[in-house]
């Protein structure tokens, strides 16, 4: 699924998510555990102020486990509750339904003092495209399937999906916007295939690929396609091109090509795990909830 936002949409978008935040307890907020950082978009924290909020860090099977391990920790330092996902195949799953009852421990207490009883906790997952959401909610639903239809007090046309007697879900995610005014993280979306590679030139990811994956995981290229490694991300692209036999009709190399297989095996986790960013810099999440 490829978007691509103007300032319309994002205020129709924007609209809509003030409009559902106001039904629910909880925000599930999905990125991609590959780019935490890049694939988060700041806005929803002063959306959801004062609501619970749990961080998935999604596809964490495409993802270098160590860094993973990073992020949870850093988010967790930032006030979230966290759990590493794996919705495609169902890893991490179960312990999200434990965490969310966690992260609304507080609001059921005051329930429960109040005399409220059995009134379960309304989740939203929210996030950018692409990040998981329909998966991650086919998965979390899958044992619990009754959607609850309209009820009074409910705007119409909302459906909740009961999980469990503790939680029910909107069954509609929140699509935010991915914030790449940044070139880095404008690059970093684009090389997991989260928007349209017609925006970026494929070369051009390629290129920048290569030349992190050279850097930061010395002979992982050579393992794959038997090429040697260099820091010239042309060259290299020039080497698997040569090595995968991408030719133009005159026989020129088709570096292009080359940068797609380069791709598609990166983002199909077959080069291996790989996480773009880490969290070393204090003012990455600067807008991150306390
Ligand atoms: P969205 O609602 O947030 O837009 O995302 P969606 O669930 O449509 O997922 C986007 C793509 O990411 C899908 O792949 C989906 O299978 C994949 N995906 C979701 N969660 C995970 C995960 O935890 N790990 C991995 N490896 N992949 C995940 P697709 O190529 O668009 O479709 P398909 O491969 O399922 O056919």
């Amino acid at each position: 699924m490829q978007y691509q936002w103007y300032p319309g949409h994002m205020t129709k978008a924007k609209r809509q998510m003030m409009e559902d935040l106001k039904l629910i307890d909880v925000v599930v907020e999905l990125v991609d555990a590959r780019i935490p950082h890049s694939s988060k978009n700041p806005d929803i924290d002063t959306m959801a102020n004062g609501k619970s909020r749990v961080l998935l860090l999604n596809k964490a099977d495409l993802a270098d486990r160590e860094k993973t391990s990073a992020w949870k920790t850093y988010y967790e330092a930032a006030g979230y509750y966290v759990v590493t996902v794996d919705s495609k195949a169902g890893f991490g799953i179960k312990e999200v339904g434990s965490v969310v009852a966690l992260a609304c421990r507080e609001k059921t207490e005051r329930d429960r003092r109040r005399g409220i009883k059995n009134r379960p906790i309304r989740a939203m997952v929210v996030g950018i495209p692409n990040v998981g959401k329909s998966t991650f909610i086919n998965a979390f639903a899958k044992k619990a399937v009754t959607k609850t239809g309209n009820k009074p007090g409910v705007t119409k046309g909302k459906q909740w999906i009961r999980l469990n007697r503790d939680v029910e879900l909107l069954d509609t995610p929140g699509i935010l916007w991915p914030k790449f005014e940044d070139r880095a993280v404008g690059l970093r979306i684009a090389l997991i295939g989260s928007i349209n590679d017609e925006i970026l030139v494929g070369t051009e990811l390629g290129f920048e690929l290569s030349n992190f994956l050279t850097k930061n995981y010395p002979g992982l290229l050579k393992a794959k396609y038997g090429v040697e490694e260099c820091d010239d991300g042309n060259e290299m692209l020039l080497r698997v091109a040569r090595a995968r036999a991408c030719l133009k009709k005159g026989g020129e190399l088709d570096v292009e090509k080359a940068a797609g297989f380069l791709l598609d095996d990166f983002r199909n986790g077959k080069i291996g795990c790989f996480t773009l960013e880490i969290p070393d810099s204090p003012s990455l999440d600067s807008q991150e909830q306390g």
